[in-house]
């Protein structure tokens, strides 16, 4: 399977790449700074009600209406917000290591910068971990034990998305090694004498009662332990904001878990009964937010011939989960889907290939999440290719797959359908290239691209302020000025 390749290829970084993106960067940023201008202005000559009416950051607070911050709930197959229940189709972003810059004052800026660069071209949504468990400037030391400093650079993460009108994504553990994940609950289990196999990729997470059990704890400490100051994510109270996390309409949806995969159970069954466990748990502390799996969309080996054809590759079916089983679970109020053409398809797989695959895999999610999930919003939380010297695409070419799945998406809700949103993987801000992963996108730097997903937002943002609860998606579009069908049509 080619997710190993990926999260390899996410850790190495490039001095001379960091390089050539300093001056390259230098040069561009003047260009770049106004055609990030002139799209923003242009919006606002287009869309009447568009709300991206200027390049004032602050102004971006009035992204879902006026003023009003309501927490983000389901209706049928959309996510709506506000006492009016307007629609709240997502165009979003992933930067998953926002709490980690933000422990140090010395980057904690960078946290700032990229929110504003990313509300600047319309984006809503940001997906980036609440979790670090073990190891460097871990939040969670040992089990229910935080870091303080850790979880207020969390705080300020969540402060500074609601200063710039974005509503966060937060998934709760890892399944892969970065960040600890569940391979260090199962060593923490082991530790305290749990008997678990450790050879199995911390699979034994999803079936240890030792590991579950401070998973459990994590999203919310049971009766306290007897230690004071015992806090978990879900309870933990913004020193920034006063805020309680649970309470707060930042918090867009918890996932469970980045990417669920359980190899040692190819049936499914060892997943299913965690997810049905933790969502269970999760929604009895916090029924008000979201919750999502996190998964990566693979049918499973129950799934039909016509639903395994989908799938990249003969293994997706094999790492233990299931699309439509996975998100039948009471209290997963959407689904999630994970968009890798490059590393999914089997080497070699020409640029041509991929882009018909990342639109054909969005297509089958829509209908599913329409058809045998009943009516469920499903959001394509990552979504990306590496342009990385040597890869199918490059920095310029990636415009095309991008413009692939909005496409994709943009059909789906020019219907009514439940394509409900999809988050790049991944948005950066300036000179943090060393973390690149060849996914990484620095807006100012890539106006092209900043362009492309600031239309995508303006396109979406028409969708969300127009539609009133009590529009109809037929008539809306009978409604719909020419100006709308025409920009609506250049996709
Ligand atoms: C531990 O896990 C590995 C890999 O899944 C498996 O081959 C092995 O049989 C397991 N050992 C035990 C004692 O269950
Ligand atoms: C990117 O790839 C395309 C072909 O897919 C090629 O035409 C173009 O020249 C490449 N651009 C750069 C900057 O390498």
């Amino acid at each position: 399977m080619a997710t190993s390749h990926r999260k390899e290829t996410r850790r190495k970084a490039s001095v001379l790449q960091c390089f050539f993106f300093f001056v390259l960067g230098a040069l561009a940023m003047a260009a770049s700074m106004a055609a990030l201008h002139a799209s923003s202005s242009a919006s606002s000559s287009v869309w009447r009600c568009s709300p991206l009416a200027d390049d004032d950051p602050s102004s971006s607070q009035v992204v879902d209406g006026g003023g009003e911050w309501g927490v983000v709930r389901t209706r049928g197959a959309q996510f709506v917000v506000g006492d009016d229940g307007r629609p709240f189709y997502v165009n979003g972003f992933n930067t998953y290591w926002l709490m980690v810059l933000a422990v140090d004052a010395s980057t904690r800026g960078k946290v700032t910068e990229v929110f504003r660069q990313a509300a600047a071209v319309g984006l809503t949504v940001c997906r980036t971990w609440a979790f670090n468990d073990g190891g460097w400037r871990a939040l969670q030391k040992s089990p229910s034990v935080y870091d303080e400093d850790v979880f207020k650079a969390l705080d300020f993460v969540v402060s500074e998305a609601r200063k710039h009108g974005i509503r966060l994504i937060l998934p709760l553990t890892n399944n892969w090694d970065d960040y600890g994940g569940k391979a260090q609950y199962v060593r923490w289990a082991q530790a305290a004498g749990a008997d678990v196999n450790l050879t199995a990729g911390g699979d034994a997470f999803f079936s240890d009662k030792t590991a579950r059990g401070y998973f459990r704890r994590h999203v919310t400490a049971g009766g306290g332990g007897g230690r004071r100051h015992v806090t978990a994510v879900l309870t933990r109270v913004n020193t920034y904001t006063g805020v309680a996390y649970r309470d707060d309409p930042t918090i867009m949806a918890w996932e469970l878990m980045n990417e669920p995969r359980c190899f040692s159970d190819p049936t499914g069954d060892t997943l299913q009964a965690w997810i049905r466990e933790m969502a269970f748990h999760v929604k009895s502390v916090d029924p008000a937010h979201l919750l999502g799996v996190g998964s990566e969309g693979f049918y499973g080996r129950s799934s039909s011939p016509a639903r395994l054809q989908a799938n990249p590759n003969a293994g997706a079916a094999l790492v233990g989960t299931d699309f439509v089983r996975n998100h039948r679970v009471l209290g997963v109020d959407f689904a999630s889907v994970h968009v890798y053409p490059d590393n999914w398809l089997p080497a070699g797989a020409t640029q041509e290939a991929q882009l018909r695959f990342a639109t054909s895999w969005v297509e089958a999610h829509i209908a599913d999440a329409e058809g045998a999930l009943g009516g469920m919003p499903v959001l394509f939380a990552e979504f990306g290719v590496s342009a990385k010297a040597g890869a199918v695409f490059n920095a310029t070419s990636r415009n095309a797959f991008i413009e692939a799945v909005y496409g994709a998406m943009l059909r789906s809700t020019r219907r009514g359908g439940g394509g409900a949103g999809a988050l790049l993987w991944q948005v950066f801000p300036e000179d943090t290239e060393y973390m690149d992963d060849g996914y990484a996108v620095v807006l100012p730097r890539a106006p092209a691209t900043a362009g492309i997903v600031a239309a995508h937002s303006r396109r979406l943002q028409a969708f969300n302020s127009r539609c009133e609860w009590s529009c109809r998606w037929g008539c809306n579009r009978q409604r719909n000025t020419p100006e709308m069908t025409k920009e609506a049509d250049v996709v």
